[in-house]
């Protein structure tokens, strides 16, 4: 794989995350995360136009530290879809300013096109595994299976039929009262819990790559209803971790029999659960295959895999010019059926 020869300063505000970065390839020199997850937690969940407000307080003192101790860029990437309108607009408009006033070339990156080369952070080229390579994205909008034949040509095997990994874990720990973000807060909450307690349903069989998790969030429901005060927390946290990890396992591995795959990687903010992980790791090691898996502060949103993978469309020759719009939704760059 080739990188862009200069360092690239790149722009992360889809959500609820400001930050900014700047790499060299693969090489991460600074990665600068501004959460506004307390803000949201008061309403249980992002609200959009707060999360825009956000990002303007944000941006300028997250990119002025980004730059500070980092090599000077000579390049800028920026998430610009799929997410939320009003606040990729806030890293849009300010990269653009960037690239106007310095003269560098711009590129908008897709979110999961990120998420997806943040497996490679810190690899050295003569490290990078075969292909094809699976990759499974998890994370609070996506759930996707992901298989590179070739590198820069993804093609989407499976996805969500409707809720995402994240928001099974999020909606699980609102009605366990657990606040938001909830992944992090059910995963803290089931190291005391017995995940054979409660049994909730997994991810449908007859659907081969797709997964669905709404029937598990009903079933959770229903759960807290029938227990009320009686329940366990730390059970029902275990009990709902185990069926989030059993579907996400179950068809990560039936994706492996199916296409045979010569790598492996788990990205998304997801990916950040201790469970998944070490589940994964069983998996690949059961089948001989590698398994790349970021460390957790590159799991959850930031800017560096913004910057590896603009620096990777940089390299192919992608420019956009300031015409660059954002979108709420838009395919992979590269992506096949
Ligand atoms: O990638 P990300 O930061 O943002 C999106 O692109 O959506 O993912 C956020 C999601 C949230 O749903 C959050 O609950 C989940 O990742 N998450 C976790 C953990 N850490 C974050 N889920 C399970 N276990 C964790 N440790
Ligand atoms: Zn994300």
């Amino acid at each position: 794989m080739r990188f862009f020869p200069e360092p690239v300063l790149a722009i992360e505000t889809s959500c609820d995350e400001t930050s900014a970065a700047v790499v060299l390839g693969t090489q991460i020199f600074s990665n600068i995360v501004a959460s506004q997850a307390e803000m949201h937690q008061r309403w249980g969940g992002v609200v959009p136009e707060a999360a825009a407000r956000a990002h303007i307080h944000a941006i300028l003192p997250v990119l002025r530290e980004a730059m500070q101790d980092a090599p000077p860029p000579g390049a800028i990437a920026v998430t610009n879809r799929p997410g939320l309108v009003g606040a990729l607009s806030v890293g849009v408009s300010a990269a653009k300013a960037m690239a106007f006033a310095k003269g560098w070339p711009l590129i908008g990156v897709h979110h999961l096109d990120g998420h997806l080369m943040s497996a490679f952070a810190g690899l050295e080229s003569d490290a990078f595994p075969g292909l094809p390579r699976l990759s499974l994205v998890v994370s609070g909008g996506h759930t996707e299976l992901v298989l590179h034949r070739e590198e820069g040509k993804p093609q989407i095997i499976g996805e969500t039929l409707d809720d995402a990994a994240g928001e099974a874990f999020d909606k699980g720990a609102r009605l366990l009262g657990l606040g938001y973000p909830g992944g992090r807060a059910i995963q803290d909450a089931a190291i005391a819990g017995d995940p054979g307690r409660y049994a909730l349903p997994r991810s449908l069989k007859k659907e081969a790559f797709n997964f669905s998790f709404s029937g598990l969030k009903t079933a959770t429901l229903r759960l807290v209803e029938r227990e009320g005060s009686k329940i366990s927390v730390p059970d029902a946290a275990a009990s709902l971790q185990a069926a989030i990890v059993d579907s996400l396992s179950a068809k990560f591995e039936a994706a492996i029999d199916e296409f045979r795959p010569a790598s492996l990687a788990l990205v998304g903010g997801v990916a950040a659960n201790t469970a998944l992980r070490s589940r994964l790791q069983h998996l690949a090691s059961e089948y001989g295959l590698p398994l790349l898996i970021p460390p957790t502060e590159l799991c959850t949103d930031n800017a560096a895999m913004i910057g590896i993978a603009g620096s990777y469309r940089l390299a192919l020759g992608d420019r956009d010019d300031f015409s660059l719009d954002v979108a709420s939704n838009g395919r992979l760059p590269g992506q096949v059926d």
